[in-house]
C-alpha cells in the first residue's frame, strides 16, 4: 500500500470509530440537544470548609503542602503555588511544566496565570519556553510590573532578567512521544501507527527496556492529544482567595498557540468578594465562553459552585448544537469554590476514554481526597 493510502486508511478508521462512539454516546432513544442535558439548579455543592484547597486531580499528592501554608496563616497564593510547582517540576506529568508534551516542532511552550484575591492583582505568561515554573514567572509579572500578560520570547527574557534559570524542558519520554506522533501524522515521517511497520518504528524509538515501559502511554498520547493542565484554588480561614492555572497546553499544537490557562476570565478567575474558578481540558472551548468569569458571575447571583460549573459546561455544549457528536472529541472540566468554602467541579464527560471516572482533588483541612466531578454527560468521553 502506498504511504498516502495508508494515511487515508488510518484517518478513515479513526473517523469511523468516532462516528460509532457518538452513536454509542447519544444512543437511539436519547434526544440530542438541550433535552439531553442535566438541569442546572439542582446540584448541591460540597459542605463548606475553611481553609480549603480545590485542584485538578493531578495535584492530589501535593495538597498537604498547600494546606500546611494555609493552616500556619500563610497567603493563599503561596498555598496554591506550593501545590502546582511540584507538578511543574515532575517529569512524569506530561501536561504541565518540565516533561510537558511539546508543540508540533518538538518545543515545549508553557502557559500560566495567577490571581491574588486580597490585593485584586493578576499575572500571566503565554508560550514561554525553557522555564520550568511558569506559574512563578506569572507571579513575578504580577508583583514586579504594571502589566498582566507577557508572552513568547519577551516572557522568557523577562524571566531570565528576574533570575529564573533556563533548561531543556523536553524529557526523553516526551521527545520520543513527539517522534512517534510525527511518525503517525506526517506525510514525511512514515510509517504511521496504522502501518505494518509501526511496531518496528516504535521499537526503534523505544530501544531500551526502560523506554519500552513507556509504550502504552506513548501510543495513548499520540492518539489522544493532551490538554492536561493543573488549576488550583484556595480560600483561607478569613475568606481570602487566590488561584493559579499552569499547563504545557495542547500537545502537538502549532507553535505560539495559547490556550485558556493564562487568560484571566477563562482558565482562571478570582473575585475576593465571591469566589474563584478555573479549568482544565480543551482551552479553545473555554476561551469561547469565558468560563472562569461565567462561573464567578453565576456564583455572585447565588448559584452553588457545582451548578455554576455546569452552567459553563452547558454553554460549551450549546456551541455544538448543530453537530453534538463533535462534543465527543474533547474533555473539559471546571473547578470552583466560593468565599464560604463551598466547592464543586463539573466535567463535560463523566469518564475518561477507557472508563476511568473524571475526578478532582480537595483538601478541606481534615484530609486530601479525590472526588468525582459532576458530569454534564455521565458517559465516557474525550474519544479524540
Ligand atoms: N486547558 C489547557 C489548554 O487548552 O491549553
Amino acid at each position: 500500500m502506498e504511504n498516502w493510502t495508508r494515511r487515508k486508511f488510518f484517518l478513515s478508521t479513526l473517523a469511523g470509530s468516532l462516528a460509532a462512539s457518538s452513536r454509542r454516546m447519544f444512543g437511539a432513544s436519547v434526544p440530542v440537544g438541550e433535552a439531553a442535558f442535566p438541569q442546572v439548579g439542582t446540584q448541591a455543592s460540597f459542605k463548606a470548609a475553611r481553609p480549603l484547597i480545590v485542584c485538578a486531580a493531578n495535584g492530589f499528592q501535593h495538597l498537604n503542602d498547600g494546606m500546611e501554608i494555609l493552616k500556619s496563616g500563610g497567603d493563599t497564593l503561596d498555598a496554591v503555588l506550593a501545590v502546582v510547582t511540584k507538578v511543574e517540576d515532575d517529569p512524569n506529568d506530561d501536561s504541565v511544566g518540565y516533561g510537558g508534551l511539546p508543540n508540533e516542532d518538538g518545543v515545549v511552550e508553557l502557559d500560566a496565570s495567577v490571581m491574588h484575591g486580597p490585593t485584586r492583582r493578576a499575572g500571566a505568561v503565554g508560550s514561554i519556553q525553557k522555564i520550568k515554573n511558569p506559574s512563578l514567572v506569572a507571579k513575578t509579572v504580577m508583583e514586579k510590573t504594571n502589566h498582566v500578560f507577557i508572552v513568547g520570547s519577551g516572557a522568557e527574557k523577562f524571566a531570565v532578567d528576574e533570575g529564573f534559570t533556563t533548561m531543556d524542558l523536553l524529557t526523553d519520554r516526551s521527545r520520543i512521544a513527539w517522534l512517534a506522533w510525527k511518525a503517525s501524522s506526517s506525510e514525511n515521517w512514515r510509517p504511521g501507527l496504522d502501518s505494518p511497520e509501526w511496531k518496528e518504528k516504535l521499537a526503534q524509538l523505544l530501544d531500551t527496556p526502560e523506554k519500552m515501559a513507556w509504550r502504552e502511554h506513548i501510543e495513548d498520547v499520540v492518539m489522544h492529544p493532551q490538554t492536561g493542565t493543573i488549576n488550583c484554588l484556595a480560600v483561607d480561614a478569613k475568606g481570602d482567595i487566590s488561584g493559579t492555572t499552569t499547563t504545557s497546553g495542547l500537545s502537538w499544537k502549532i507553535a505560539g498557540r495559547v490556550g485558556d490557562s493564562p487568560i484571566i476570565g477563562a482558565g482562571l478567575c478570582v473575585d475576593n468578594d465571591i469566589g474563584a474558578a478555573g479549568s482544565t481540558g480543551r482551552g479553545e472551548e473555554n476561551i469561547k465562553i469565558s468560563g472562569g468569569h461565567t462561573i464567578v458571575e453565576m456564583m455572585r447571583k447565588g448559584m452553588s459552585p457545582t451548578d455554576a460549573c455546569l452552567e459553563a459546561l452547558h454553554r460549551v455544549a450549546r456551541n455544538y448544537k448543530p453537530f453534538p457528536e463533535r462534543l465527543k472529541q474533547f474533555h473539559i472540566q471546571f473547578y470552583a469554590l466560593n468565599k464560604n468554602g463551598e466547592y464543586g467541579a463539573g466535567s463535560l464527560w463523566g469518564m475518561h476514554p477507557g472508563g476511568r471516572r473524571v475526578q478532582f482533588a480537595v483538601h478541606d483541612g481534615a484530609k486530601a481526597r479525590l472526588v468525582p466531578c459532576t458530569p454534564l454527560f455521565d458517559k465516557e468521553g474525550g474519544d479524540y
